[in-house]
């Protein structure tokens, strides 16, 4: 059964054709409105959310469609002791497709691998997103017209932000990328990604604590959130959360048509300022995260029905 839970799963030729369908769906949403007719997606939330869930419920109802959802932990067996497994064994009598996310690394990866429908992460812990990736590539295809060739800088959180691993993995696939990566000594990008993707794609990466140092030479500028669930302790979040703060001042320097993103929700990372820029495309990652999850849950279900 085919399932998503790190963005490698996905060839660089199955990530060309999901952007393709998402464009047609776009160009034509009535030719999807009813490809889903009688199917379920479950939608399984151990952890708070907003776009996520609510982006993959609102692309089922689009497909036409039904949702089952749990939105949190405690509103489900979990509370009362239930293993990933045998929920996800349970959800599979109930539904056609999966969204999970769950606080802990390599829980959707359980999940799948007992459930009898495909499963799809939506956020392990501090691990993996792939589903905001395909929402990010979607926007940068749209934005800057494609992959190659682009000079990326990664800004926060990085050891603890999933969405940013599952970027840097998809784009480490691509020619001419360059990753800078901005953030505090405490919470630089992981030594396995390092190693594992940047090093053994020969992607050319550098790291700073200084933002403005590095803005004129960057194509795209991916902000991200302290993740206070993930700390340990309140003292350090509390001295590391306003690290970076994105503001019209320090755009001065930055490309004319440099591409802002973040995957939100925003606490203080970038001034409400920034949102009118034209380079502002956070909220555009938002409904591009909508056509993406259409065009992924139809290409899974289709393969499940194979
Ligand atoms: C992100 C997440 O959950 O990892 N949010 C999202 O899904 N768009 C980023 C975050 O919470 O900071």
């Amino acid at each position: 059964m085919r399932s998503l839970i790190d963005i490698r799963d996905l060839s660089t030729q199955e990530i060309d054709e999901l952007i393709k369908t998402a464009c047609d769906i776009i160009e034509n949403p009535e030719k999807y409105s009813e490809k889903c007719r009688g199917k379920k997606l479950a939608t399984l939330f151990f952890e708070p959310s907003t776009r996520t869930r609510l982006s993959f419920e609102a692309a089922m109802y689009e497909l036409g469609g039904n949702v089952l959802s749990v939105s949190s932990g405690s509103s489900s067996s979990a509370a009362k002791g239930e293993s990933v497994a045998d929920t996800a064994k349970t959800v599979s009598c109930y539904a056609d497709i999966i969204a999970m996310r769950h606080p802990k690394e390599g829980a959707p990866f359980v999940a799948a691998a007992n459930a009898t429908i495909p499963v799809i992460n939506a956020g392990d812990g501090g691990h993996n997103h792939p589903t905001q990736t395909l929402a990010d590539l979607l926007t940068i295809y749209r934005e800057k017209g494609g992959f190659n060739n682009l000079t990326i800088g990664f800004c926060g959180d990085l050891k603890f932000g999933r969405t940013v691993h599952s970027l840097i993995s998809a784009m480490s696939r691509y020619t001419g990328i360059k990753i800078v990566l901005i953030s505090p000594l405490e919470l630089k990008l992981p030594s396995y990604i390092k190693k594992d993707v940047l090093k053994k794609n020969g992607i050319p990466y550098s790291q700073t604590t200084d933002l403005l140092s590095v803005m004129p030479e960057l194509d795209i500028l991916y902000m991200t959130r302290v993740q206070r669930e993930r700390f340990f302790n309140e003292e350090d979040y509390l001295r590391l959360k306003d690290s970076y703060i994105l503001d019209v001042k320090k755009l001065e320097t930055a490309k004319p048509d440099l591409c802002v993103m973040h995957p939100l929700p925003r606490v203080n990372e970038i001034s409400v300022a920034v949102d009118s820029d034209p380079r502002a495309c956070y909220f555009k990652q938002v409904l591009n995260g909508k056509y993406m999850r259409m065009a992924l849950i139809l290409k899974l279900l289709e393969e499940a029905e194979k």
